[in-house]
């Protein structure tokens, strides 16, 4: 059976973005009940790219609907792929003949992790052809490190008109390749590629996160031989081919967290589900130290009302440090906590885009430059606001939900890149909120 392959609103035809761009919500409603998990966006991305590594079908379970992993099935389907989103919500991708070994421009240009094709492209057929991905508002985002590895394996890389072109006729080379700086998508790119490179690969200073594990466990059910998946040395001895699985994504992280946070925020009592607790630890042990109750199962966190919290100063890390991805809601919760909490961004370098929305709803922050300096208790106040990430626009959602009054965020189609039925699963939950035009 076969559905819409994104399962996403469909967009006018002239694939303006659709209107019905707008949240408006109306804060200070407690929350409560179960609100559950989907699967994760920066997982799915990189599995949805290994299926390129074989002309096996792939099935994959738990890829959230949402705007990027639309894009990058679109992209999969541009390559030569077949892709159906199952209605069992599975996704099937079949890489039988890879017809454009490329990622175009005008789909790079709304989703860089399209980069993440590279790898795979060049492994399989030996050329890869990929937009260089433009910046992006949380900074320049290059792949310098996606390409000097992809040199290391044998490929040689060059880049004109916009476009790196990676080329190894002869297939890449197993090699040691130390990440200068730490990488995710670098460090998934280049797992992939190494994947079906002679011989031995040695990834040093590789990225940690539960969506590299993930991405392992996906590509050794394909007959991937990797060792050392989320320590900072990963081993790959590369295979002549590989073939077809099924897999199941695990949830997403950042979606907990931020399900968690709206739940501190409204002292209210609710039980973020199908969830690992590990993959945020940080995120626990911080909300802790401001003294919120949190209580963790395997697979679920139940928050419990608290009076009032304390500011923590908090720095985002590299996994298992606290994640970047969780700095703007994490800010958004320290604008209600007593006393001072300074917030270091140490991962990109454009990352304080909700502080002036924040600000509108009367946030007390000051950015001296890495630094966000969050001055609270403060009373917010619903207001007008820009969404200009996603990660941000998540900060605001939140600020929305305790602000006295009603909000009106705007280019909510950030949060549809990467929040599955948000304001359905808030809406559920008691939240006051509503998708308008
Ligand atoms: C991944 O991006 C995530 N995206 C990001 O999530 C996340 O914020 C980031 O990792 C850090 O955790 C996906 O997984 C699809 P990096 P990625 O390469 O891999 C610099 C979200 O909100 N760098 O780990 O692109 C880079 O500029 C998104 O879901 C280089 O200099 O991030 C950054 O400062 C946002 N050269 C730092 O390293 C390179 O070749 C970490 O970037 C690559 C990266």
């Amino acid at each position: 059976m076969q559905g819409r392959v994104t399962g996403l609103p469909k967009r006018s035809s002239n694939n303006q973005k659709t209107r019905m761009d707008k949240f408006r919500i109306t804060g200070r409603q407690p929350l409560s009940g179960e609100i559950p998990v989907s699967g994760s966006k920066n997982s799915s991305l990189p599995a949805i790219a290994a299926c390129l590594l074989t002309e096996e079908p792939v099935i994959l379970h738990r890829v959230p609907q949402v705007r990027d992993i639309a894009t990058m099935l679109k992209l999969l389907e541009y390559n030569g792929a077949s892709v159906t989103r199952r209605l069992d919500g599975a996704v099937r991708i079949e890489a039988a003949r890879i017809t454009k070994p490329e990622a175009p421009y005008d789909i790079v240009k709304t989703m860089r992790a399209s980069s993440l094709v590279l790898g795979p492209l060049a492994a399989r057929t030996g050329v890869a052809r990929v937009s260089v991905p433009g910046g992006c508002s949380i900074g320049a985002r290059p792949i310098n490190l996606h390409i000097n590895g992809l040199e290391h394996l044998g490929a040689t890389v060059h880049q004109e008109h916009g476009y790196i072109e990676a080329s190894a006729p002869n297939g890449l080379r197993g090699n040691t390749v130390h990440f200068e700086r730490i990488t995710v998508t670098g460090t998934e790119d280049l797992m992939m590629a190494a994947a079906l490179a002679k011989g031995t690969t040695v990834l040093e200073n590789a990225a940690r996160e539960p969506e590299v594990v993930d991405l392992a466990e996906l590509l050794i059910k394909m007959g991937a031989h990797i060792s050392g998946a989320g320590s900072s040395r990963i081993q790959i001895e590369g295979v002549e081919r590989l073939h077809g699985a099924e897999h199941t994504i695990i949830p997403d992280r950042i979606e907990a967290g931020t399900l968690l946070i709206a739940g501190v925020m409204t002292n209210s009592d609710i039980v973020v589900t199908g969830c690992v607790p590990e993959h945020f630890a940080s995120l626990l042990s911080k909300m802790r130290q401001a003294g919120a109750r949190v209580e963790e199962s395997a697979t679920a966190v139940e928050t419990r009302p608290v009076t009032r919290l304390r500011s923590v100063d908090m720095t985002t890390e590299e996994h298992p440090g606290f994640a970047t991805d969780l700095q703007a809601q994490f800010m958004a919760l320290m604008t209600g906590a007593a006393g001072i909490s300074f917030i270091t961004e140490n991962i990109f370098e454009n990352r304080f885009m909700h502080v002036p929305e924040l600000a509108r709803m009367g946030a007390n922050i000051r950015i001296e430059g890495r630094q966000a300096i969050v001055a609270g208790p403060s009373e917010l106040t619903g207001a007008q606001v820009m969404c200009s990430d996603l990660r941000a626009s998540a900060s605001l959602v939140l600020g929305a939900l305790v602000a006295r009054g009603e909000s009106i965020l705007d280019r909510v189609y950030h949060m549809d890149r990467g929040y599955e039925k948000i304001e359905e699963k808030l809406a559920q939950a008691g939240a006051r909120i509503e998708r308008i035009g």
